[in-house]
């Protein structure tokens, strides 16, 4: 079956760089991008592009993970934290401008960002086909690739006006490379008290470690310096499977049975959302 080329993926032509020889843009070509000298990378008939090839990423999440994110999404419990990343890439977006979601998951941030900038266009990176199906349909000026945010990314130098990051691996000198002097960074982190009900309940939950702000803070200081930082923080109340599927979509559900989750009231019925946002500008 001819596979059809991506609209979204037309607005990046200009930007991306062929993985393999760094060098050369990328055209398309049967449906495939192809680079002057002959690297091949096909385009899923799902509409995603698959720039990352050879040796596997070491991370990414599975199909079930990607479900139970999408479902929790939907519910629209982390639509005040999606607010408040499209009001701080709004901040920093010209008219016509790019933003680069990487680990974008299913592309639900990238889209609340491009519906808040009409003339915008958006690139999603991550590791997770499956999570790509869904980004590469998130929004009509989103387009996405599968990429490994430790690896150096497929664009041009100072492609970007935004790069956001949202609950996903960071790379501080590829972010600052392909950012625009005068773009932003949006990096988007739990606090302590995120999920702490759930955390409490579920043993196999990842703690936040108390010293990941610092970690943080000590990896981005070489390239960047914070322009402001915006905390979130509420309450929402969880219906049975929304708290299931909040377990789901992390590393911890392959350490945990959705029976053990669901005898004996271990899930609580409402948790602390609590997340830092902060907007950086490169040095
Ligand atoms: C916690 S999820 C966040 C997804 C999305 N930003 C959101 O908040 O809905 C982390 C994402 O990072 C992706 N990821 C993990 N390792 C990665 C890597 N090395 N390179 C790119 N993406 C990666 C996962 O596949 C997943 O989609
Ligand atoms: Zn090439």
């Amino acid at each position: 079956m001819p596979v059809s080329f991506p609209p979204a993926l037309d607005l990046f032509l200009d930007l991306l760089r062929c993985p393999t020889c760094r060098t050369h843009r990328l055209h398309p070509d049967h449906g495939a991008l192809r680079c002057p000298v002959g690297h091949t990378f096909d385009i899923a008939r799902h509409g995603y592009t698959g720039l990352l090839t050879g040796t596997r990423a070491t991370s990414g999440d599975d199909a079930a993970m990607v479900q139970a994110r999408d479902r929790f999404l939907s519910t629209g419990a982390y639509a005040p934290v999606r607010d408040i990343a499209a009001r701080l890439a709004a901040d920093a977006v010209p008219e016509r401008g790019t933003v680069v979601d990487v680990g974008c998951g299913t592309g639900y941030y990238l889209a609340g960002v491009l519906d808040r900038l009409p003339g915008a266009r958006g690139l999603g990176l991550d590791t997770s086909v499956r999570a790509l199906r869904s980004a590469a349909r998130a929004h009509d000026r989103a387009a996405a690739v599968t990429w490994d945010v430790f690896r150096p990314f497929p664009l041009a130098d100072a492609a970007a006006d935004v790069v956001l990051d949202v609950f996903a691996p960071r790379n501080p000198a590829e972010f600052h490379r392909v950012l625009r002097p005068a773009g932003r960074l949006i990096v988007v982190r739990p606090t302590g008290r995120h999920l702490a009900e759930l955390r409490g309940r579920v043993p196999a939950m990842v703690t936040v470690d108390p010293a990941k702000e610092q970690r943080l803070h000590r990896a981005l200081n070489p390239f960047f310096e914070v322009a402001v930082t915006e905390q979130v923080e509420y309450s929402v109340s969880l219906a049975g499977p929304d708290a299931l599927d909040l377990v789901a979509m992390t590393p911890s559900a392959r350490h945990v049975s959705r029976a053990d989750l669901t005898e004996g009231g271990v899930l609580p019925d409402q948790v602390t959302v609590s997340v830092l946002a902060t907007a950086y500008r490169p040095r």
